[in-house]
């Protein structure tokens, strides 16, 4: 059979098994080249040099004045890294880089359609066009270091721009993902206190021309809801002179930034020296409850550790052409396609659209194109084009040295296309597992002093000492599941949970600490959210969300705010989110809901939901089904139990149903649900272990 038949036919039952992998080595050509080539390496970050080991990132950037304290303790669990030292991030990241490398392009704009041509954008372009956005930014708009601004922005050169001129000015930035709702940036425009909000009439997207304006008008109205008044909306437009959206533009309120920035044209602004200390941007997350979580990311730790990881996982060198297919709009286009990246003076390529369009070969035209050596994506999308291109990366002459994948476990199989057809044999991969929380990687190996194996993260990256707990917090031994949590701070991690400094601690610290007064960080251990067990030859394999959290497509989506988005539809009396396994997303979203007396069930009614949550959240949120039944199988105080309708969903065993207040309703909803499924071929495979695992306790109780 060859690699093409077997991607098509062998879909429904990849890694059912739990094995190990085997050890497959970098090639020698990658390892002569690489930033991280001397085990030496290994001690230098060993834990008896912590946190001293750390300046060695710290030294990749340019200080205003150095930090007096490599790593402040004082107030657990808000570590303060690099204290005293100033420095700005914009700087680092432009400024620096114009006199070595002034006409080399710090970014290439891939637009969707393929008709029109890329777009680069050299350092010394990107040192104007940041200076002058920071004028207008300053000048037009009155801000200053602290404001904070939300940016709701497509995949546009202008987004990095936008960025990199709020970090200019010390100006907090809080990019919401493009594809939200206009619902959901509201919320974050108010949960953040922003006054300003920027964004673009229109983008392409699998070939339409999205009006994207509309939800700015729906943002604002949200967040005036919730008591945060917008005085600015600043319009970048897709083609500049040419407004792409049906909206009205609110006279006195929105304007289009192609026609105020002519006013700031060849102006300079210097870079704000600024506290290493101070944030550089919020990233919100998903969480148990509804409300998210605005992970506040520091300018001095952060910067330090997205460049020190991107130069030794990433190896990028500044001549590199690196291509990260993620969305700007999550923490990995932030770290590695922004940050990272242009702190390393190296040339980032941005593509406006999706990897499909207008077909499967699309990636591999612009990674031959441009002359991409370095690539790095999720599962998701290397699952998807397995599926629906098998064959076409074979066709294109590009080379990468290097790959990433990131966002969710990758199947050993999958992975092994990965490396083979998409890398040719002659790429090293690097599986990173991370956080929005974290800033950048946790596992990962290491490119060229560690072998891959497929299926597993690595070890923890250098400076990071990982365990896995179970819940008393004992050390479970090698090849049994646990939590997984980091021991030490690090630079990157997030400093708190913007406006929510309690829940910061509950969330990630509280499970693990033994003394809430202790000022040792030995007594923090930072709980991720993740099960995981670990190789005797310790390596990790992430099994998964232990919260109540969904991963799609490397998205992480809460519970409560699928459910609370139903339950905005005014005859759905009670909702729940559960995950199903789902060969190319990971995982997908199936609500179950019940309505008030008096309402019948009906697939308007389904509708209804799905439209709730993608007005409230997104499309991306979107659920697979929506199942409209009698009544929820509660527990005797009422508690939803998830688990029993996820295994429904799943097709796995139900389990002990006894002590529940109303056990004679399940076999209904089996059937209900089991029997549309099989009509309409949705039996899903077997699981695995770990999936088996994660559907039989979701949502435990
Ligand atoms: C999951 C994305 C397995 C994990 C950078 C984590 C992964 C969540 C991996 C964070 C990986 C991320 N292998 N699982 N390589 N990377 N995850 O905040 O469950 O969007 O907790 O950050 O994605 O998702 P987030």
């Amino acid at each position: 059979m060859t690699e093409s038949q077997e991607a098509q036919v062998s879909e429904a039952q990849i890694a059912v098994h739990w094995r190990e992998e085997e050890y497959i080595y970098p090639p020698e050509s990658f390892v002569a080249q690489a930033n991280a080539a001397d085990p030496a390496i290994f001690d230098r970050f060993a834990e008896d040099r912590f946190p001293d080991c750390f300046t060695e990132y710290a030294d990749l950037l340019s200080w205003d004045k150095k930090w007096d304290t490599i790593l402040d303790t004082s107030n657990p669990p808000y570590w303060k890294w690099f204290t005293g030292g100033r420095l700005n991030a914009s700087y680092n990241c432009v400024d620096r880089h114009v006199a070595a490398y002034g006409n080399k392009a710090a970014l290439i704009w891939v637009p969707e359609p393929e008709s029109a041509d890329h777009v680069a954008v050299t350092y010394r372009d990107l040192y104007h066009r940041v200076n002058e956005f920071a004028a207008l930014l300053r000048d037009f708009c009155g801000l200053k270091a602290g404001d904070r601004v939300t940016l709701h922005m497509p995949m546009v050169p202008e987004l990095p721009v936008t960025m990199l001129a709020c970090a200019r000015l010390g100006v907090i930035h809080s990019q919401v993902f493009g594809g939200f709702s206009g619902n959901a940036c509201g919320t974050r425009i108010a949960d953040s206190g922003s006054r300003v909000l920027i964004t673009m009439d229109s983008y392409y997207r699998s070939g339409d021309l999205v009006d994207h304006k509309v939800k700015a008008d729906e943002a604002l109205a949200e967040a005036h809801k919730q008591g945060q008044e917008v005085d600015k909306v600043l319009v970048w437009r897709r083609h500049p002179g040419r407004y792409g959206s049906q909206t009205p533009m609110t006279e006195g309120r929105d304007f289009f930034v192609d026609e105020v920035l002519g006013s700031y044209r060849g102006q300079l602004v210097d870079p704000v020296s600024l506290p290493a200390e101070a944030p550089l941007f919020l990233m919100y997350t998903s969480g148990t409850t509804g409300r998210p979580k605005g992970a506040q990311h520091s300018i001095g730790g952060y910067l330090a550790y997205v460049t020190g990881t991107s130069k030794y996982y990433q190896d990028i060198h500044p001549d590199d052409t690196y291509w990260c297919m993620a969305d700007i709009g999550w923490i990995t286009g932030h770290s590695y396609i922004v940050y990272g990246p242009l702190s390393l003076g190296t040339t980032s390529v941005i593509y406006e659209g999706t990897p499909n369009y207008p077909d499967a070969g699309r990636p591999w035209r612009i990674a031959e194109r441009l002359g991409v050596n370095i690539f790095h994506t999720s599962p998701t999308a290397i699952r998807m084009l397995r599926k629906v291109g098998p064959d076409e990366p074979a066709k294109y002459n590009y080379h990468f040295k290097h790959m990433t994948t990131v966002g969710e476990p990758i199947e050993p199989e999958v992975w092994r296309w990965y490396h083979k057809e998409v890398g040719k044999g002659e790429a090293v991969i690097v599986d990173t597992w991370w956080q929005t929380e974290t800033g950048g990687f946790l596992g990962s190996s290491l490119p060229a002093l560690k072998p891959m194996k497929p299926g597993s993260c690595g070890p923890a990256v250098i400076g990071i000492y990982a365990a896995i707990y179970d819940e008393e917090g004992n050390e479970v031994p090698d090849g049994k599941a646990g939590n997984i949590c980091i021991r030490n701070p690090w630079p990157g991690i997030m400093q708190t949970i913007w406006g929510q400094p309690e829940r910061f601690i509950d969330v990630y610290y509280t499970k693990y600490n033994k003394n809430p007064d202790s000022k040792d960080w030995h007594d923090w251990p930072y709980f991720a959210g993740d099960g995981a067990v670990r190789a005797p030859d310790g390596y990790y394999r992430i099994l998964g969300r232990v919260d109540d959290v969904i991963n799609v497509a490397g998205h992480r989506l809460g519970t409560k705010e699928l459910e609370s988005a139903a339950l905005t539809v005014p005859e759905v009396a009670e909702a729940a989110a559960v995950p199903v396994v789902d060969d190319i997303r990971g995982r997908a979203v199936e609500m179950y809901v019940s309505l008030k007396p008096g309402f019948v069930a009906s697939d308007e009614m389904a509708g209804k939901v799905t439209t709730a949550i993608e007005v409230e959240i997104g499309k991306i949120a979107r659920p697979k089904h929506v199942w409209v039944v009698p009544d929820m199988p509660k527990t005797r105080s009422g508690k939803i139990m998830r688990r029993v309708i996820a295994s429904v969903s799943n097709f796995t065993d139900i389990g002990d149903v006894t002590t529940l207040a109303n056990p004679e309703i399940v076999e209904g909803i089996r059937h209900q649900v089991q029997s549309e499924k099989v009509n309409k071929g949705e039996v899903p495979r077997e699981l695995t272990e770990a999936e088996y695992e994660e559907i039989k306790s979701f949502g435990a109780e």
